[in-house]
């Protein structure tokens, strides 16, 4: 059972990456495998729109550091997608890894989508943001979710919206952190029991 997390942000030690590792510790006690793909650090290149994915669905011919884990999001048990904030959407690297997930949907005849990523899969959401209404980039968030989650059939199992405080960071605030551990754990309890349809629910 293995569980990966795309995290978004450039900072290692900032917001998005301790609630990514705390969901992660959590995934781990409940015996998961479990991986982080900091989409900074790695070798990412942006979608080429060849569209070669339309014709060989489930397969992005683009070959970077990016490649093996798109694999791996066909074989896993759950997925963690998070992202900070950047300029009231998601940053440029969480877009990027969007962008080439695309190879990920696969074309129907009338014109819909179905998905390469077979279904039983568990999902969980991380963002971190400056401004203090949680709503406040409310549906920025929602397309993240659509995209990276609903969109392949995922079941959500937990969404945190994190609201940056100079006074308390997610690393000193005990109750998200744990909230964070339980999120973990119900990626991989939730994980094959639930059996989704293939076609993606979007709410934009
Ligand atoms: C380039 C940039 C753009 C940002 N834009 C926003 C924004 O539009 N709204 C907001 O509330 N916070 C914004 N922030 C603040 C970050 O979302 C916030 O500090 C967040 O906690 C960073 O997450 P991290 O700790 O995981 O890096 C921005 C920060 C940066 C660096």
């Amino acid at each position: 059972m293995e569980v990966l997390a795309f995290n978004g942000s450039p900072r290692k030690e900032g917001n998005t990456s301790t609630l990514i590792r705390a969901i992660l510790e959590g995934a781990e006690s409940g015996g998961a495998k479990t991986t982080e793909v900091r989409l900074h650090d790695i070798d990412l290149k942006g979608c080429m729109g060849c569209l070669s994915c339309r014709s060989n669905p489930g397969i992005c011919k683009q070959k970077d550091g990016l490649s093996p884990y798109l694999e791996a999001m066909k074989t896993c048990s759950g997925i963690i997608v998070g992202s900070p904030i950047y300029m009231y959407h998601v940053t440029g690297q969480i877009k990027m890894f969007i962008d080439r997930a695309y190879s990920l949907y696969t074309p129907k005849e009338d014109g819909s989508y179905g998905t390469a990523i077979p279904p039983g899969k568990t999902y969980a959401l991380v963002t971190s943001q400056g401004h203090p209404d949680p709503n406040r980039f409310q549906r920025a968030i929602r397309w993240l979710a659509g995209m990276t989650g609903s969109g392949f059939g995922l079941t959500e199992v937990g969404r945190m919206v994190h609201v940056n405080s100079h006074l308390q960071p997610a690393k000193e605030n005990k109750d998200i952190l744990e909230e964070a551990r339980k999120i973990g754990l119900s990626l991989v309890a939730k994980s094959n029991r639930h059996s989704n349809s293939n076609s993606p629910k979007f709410e934009i």
